[in-house]
């Protein structure tokens, strides 16, 4: 078997944190003893592109049984958890993932991963899917299908197939309401504090904590945040989502005012340079600056490394930037995903739901791929409510169901005052 770990003597670890993990994934187990039983990915090559974590390793547990061909490269050249990586080699999947690899050790474990051929892609951040379409566009051929699952390779993707360049249909693991409302606001939300206190082990009480971005996870991060005992700050371009952070009780501001008055700062935009030069020069001497946004494009690390006379990494991952005028900012992760680098991600509770999701999108692509033309696709809103539902009984909990009569009043107009 073909692979590229760091140290396949960490297997032993990476199996007890990957079965700690499993715990709490009590949908993706349900589905694993369905799939061991159905095999509906039998004999599917699968190329995945995806963070090498514990919750990751039950995923690939769950694809495997359900018959696949897997392979796995990671999605970020800091999120891998070397362990895990032993772990799935150990437990014979092909793994092409070292934490801190170089953005050139980086494309070749991709590279390896699309060479093996795969008939479906999972992706998280749309990379293997632009590497099918351009530099190995002759692999395309066997491909029936993919998977994505976050925000930023949805919002790729959906660029893609407007150009008209999309080759087959993908299916937007994000935007099922299971994944974004769960693993997008709560864990990003605890995963971000947990890597931005593991990194600078800081009091967040008393903090002027600023959010840039307000979207599912900038209202997850600001909100625990303030839970925590933080000022909170927001900096938002769209008025909604900033009337929105208003309304939840955040001070909102322009970035140019906030960049001033915040002690740590979090890039959740998508977008880039959201902490920018002119911010740099006007943050407080001490300012902590992290991202965790899916690229490190949202903190503009080249101007921080240009405005510096010195810098010195103080803690692991934490760098420390001196400025002509004395003034020290801190660089967290190096502007990677704070959550997957200096901690270990979204718990496992969350990414149950995200990776119940990917398991029944590539059941899904088997089944329909033929009745779907290339573009970006949602789950069945029933998916949704069966995970919601095995979650909810796994947690001890019960919901309602509407009787017969409140059924019809429901789907009726005649009846009114
Ligand atoms: N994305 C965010 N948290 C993650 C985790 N724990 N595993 C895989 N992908 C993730």
């Amino acid at each position: 078997m073909n692979y590229d770990i760091k140290d396949i003597s960490l297997a032993g670890k990476g199996k007890l944190r990957a079965e700690w993990a499993e715990r709490e994934m009590p949908v993706l187990r349900t589905i694993k003893e369905r799939f061991a039983k159905e095999k509906p990915l039998k004999g599917i090559k699968l190329a995945g592109c995806l963070h090498i974590t514990a919750e990751t390793a039950n995923l690939a547990h769950t694809l495997v049984a359900a018959g696949a061909d897997l392979t796995l490269c990671a999605s970020n050249p800091l999120s891998t958890q070397d362990d895990i990586a032993a772990h799935l080699v150990e437990s014979g999947i092909p793994i092409f993932a070292i934490k801190d690899e170089d953005a050139k050790t980086y494309y070749d474990h991709m590279a390896a991963t699309v060479e093996t051929g795969p008939q479906i892609t999972m992706d998280d951040g749309a990379d293997v899917v632009a590497m099918l379409h351009s530099e190995k566009q002759h692999l395309l051929k066997d491909v029936i299908g993919g998977m994505e699952e976050t925000t930023t390779g949805v919002i790729r993707l959906k660029a893609l197939h407007s150009q008209g360049k999309l080759r087959y249909p993908i299916v937007a693991v994000n935007d099922s309401q299971t994944k974004h409302m769960f693993d997008n606001r709560y864990g990003t939300g605890q995963s971000s504090l947990d890597g931005i206190i593991r990194a600078t082990n800081m009091l967040i009480t008393g903090k002027t904590v600023v959010t840039i971005g307000y979207g599912w996870c900038g209202k997850g991060f600001a909100m625990r945040a303030k839970g925590m005992g933080a000022h909170t700050i927001v900096c938002e371009v769209d008025p909604v989502r900033a009337l929105e952070a208003v309304m939840d009780g955040h001070q909102v501001m322009g970035m140019n005012d906030a960049c001033t008055i915040g002690d740590i700062f979090l890039t959740v935009t998508g977008g880039m340079k959201a902490i920018d030069k002119h911010h740099f020069d006007n943050m407080k001497d001490g300012a902590v600056v992290a991202n965790s946004g899916h690229f490190n494009i949202e903190i503009n690390v080249d101007s921080l490394e240009e405005m510096s006379e010195t810098k010195r990494s103080v803690r692991e991952f934490v760098e420390e930037y001196t400025l002509e005028d004395g003034r020290k900012i801190f660089l967290l992760a190096q502007g990677r995903l704070i959550n997957l680098g200096a901690a270990e991600g979204h718990p496992p509770s969350v990414m149950d739901m995200s990776f119940s999701n990917q398991a029944l999108a590539g059941e899904y692509i088997v089944e329909n791929h033929t009745k779907l033309d290339p573009g970006v696709y949602t789950l069945p809103n029933e998916v949704d409510a069966d995970i919601a539902s095995i979650k909810l009984n796994a947690m001890g909990m019960s919901y309602d169901t509407l009787t017969a009569e409140q059924d019809k009043y429901l789907n009726s107009w005649e009846t009114g005052t």
